[in-house]
C-alpha cells in the first residue's frame, strides 16, 4: 500500500521508535496522527514536521481517552481527505520487576496491571476502536487493500530476561495475536504485521546502566550495537508497502538472543 495520501495513527509517536515512524511516514508523503501522553514532545514534533502531523494527548490504558483520540483522528481525516491507511500502536512501557524478590516479596499486581494495560490492552483497544474506519476506507491497488496494522512486540516475547515476566507476558501476547488478527481482517483487505525489536536507542533504553548496556552488547552478534529508530521505521515502511507481509512476527535484532542474566 502506498503511504502517500493516507493517514497513519502512531501511538507512542512522540518518542523513540514511534517518533521515527512519524518522521518516515511524513517523508514518504503521508499524514501522521501522533497519540501520546507526552504533550511537550508531541507538540515539539508537530512544530518540526508541520501540517502533515497532528498531536492528540492520549493515554492508551484508558478506553475513553482512546475514543477521544479516534474522534479527533476521524475529524482530521474528514478535513484533509486523506483516508486512514494504517495503525501503529507503539506506546509501551518496561517497568521491570522480579516475580519474587530476595526478600520473598512477589511483584505487585499494580505493576503487572500497568504493563499489561498499556502494552497489551492499550494496543488491542486502539486497534479495535480504529478498525471500523480502516475497514471503511476505499480499497486500493490490484489487491483491493484497505490498510495495515503494525504492532510492536519485543525480543522479550521470546527470550524475556530476569525481571521481565510482566513485560514478556505483554509482548508475547502481542506476538500471539498477530496471526488470528490477520485471519480476522483478511476479508476486509487489512494486513497485520508485528515487529519484535531487540535493544534500540530510545528513551526506554537511554536510562540503562553501563553494566546492563555492556552486558546486552556482549549478547549481540552482528552488528554489535543497539538498533537505530530509523532502522525500525524503515521496516515499518516496508511493512506498509509490501502487501505480501501479513500475519507474521518479524524479529529485528541482528541475531541477538537475550541471555537470562547480564
Ligand atoms: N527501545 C527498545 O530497545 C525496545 C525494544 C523492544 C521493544 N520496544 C517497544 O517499542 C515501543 C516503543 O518504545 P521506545 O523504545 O520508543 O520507548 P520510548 O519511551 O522512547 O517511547 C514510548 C512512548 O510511549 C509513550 N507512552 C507510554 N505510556 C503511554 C500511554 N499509557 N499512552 C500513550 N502513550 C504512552 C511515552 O510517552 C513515549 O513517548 C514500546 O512498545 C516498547 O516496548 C522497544
Amino acid at each position: 500500500m502506498k503511504i502517500s495520501g493516507r493517514t497513519f495513527v502512531v501511538s507512542g509517536g512522540a518518542s523513540g521508535l514511534g517518533r521515527a515512524c512519524v518522521r518516515d511516514i511524513v517523508a514518504a508523503g503521508g499524514n501522521a496522527m501522533i497519540l501520546d501522553m507526552n504533550q511537550e514532545q508531541g507538540a515539539e514534533l508537530v512544530g518540526q514536521l508541520g501540517p502533515s502531523t497532528q498531536f492528540q494527548a492520549c493515554d492508551v490504558s484508558s478506553t475513553t481517552s482512546i475514543a477521544d483520540a479516534v474522534a479527533a483522528t476521524l475529524s482530521w481525516i474528514a478535513s484533509t481527505g486523506k483516508p486512514l491507511g494504517g495503525i501503529i500502536p507503539a506506546a509501551g512501557v518496561g517497568f521491570p520487576g522480579l516475580i519474587l524478590d530476595k526478600k520473598l516479596k512477589p511483584v505487585s499486581l499494580e505493576s503487572i496491571d500497568l504493563v499489561l494495560s498499556i502494552n497489551l490492552r492499550g494496543t488491542l483497544d486502539l486497534v479495535r476502536q480504529l478498525l471500523p474506519a480502516l475497514a471503511a476506507s476505499e480499497p486500493s491497488g490490484p489487491d483491493g487493500e484497505r490498510g495495515v496494522v503494525i504492532m510492536v512486540a519485543s525480543a522479550a516475547a521470546f527470550e524475556g530476561q530476569m525481571g521481565q515476566v510482566a513485560y514478556a507476558a505483554s509482548k508475547g501476547a502481542v506476538a500471539s495475536m498477530t496471526l488470528p488478527m490477520a485471519r480476522d481482517l483478511a476479508r476486509f483487505g487489512i494486513r497485520v504485521v508485528t515487529i519484535a525489536p531487540s535493544m534500540f536507542e530510545s528513551n526506554m533504553t537511554a536510562h540503562m546502566s553501563d553494566k546492563v548496556r555492556t552486558g546486552l552488547q556482549k549478547a549481540m552478534e552482528f552488528p554489535p550495537r543497539a538498533g537505530k529508530p530509523e532502522e525500525f521505521a524503515s521496516l515499518v515502511r516496508q511493512s506498509i508497502e509490501n502487501s505480501m507481509l501479513n500475519g507474521v512476527v518479524i524479529r529485528l535484532d541482528g541475531a541477538t538472543r537475550m541471555p537470562s542474566k547480564l
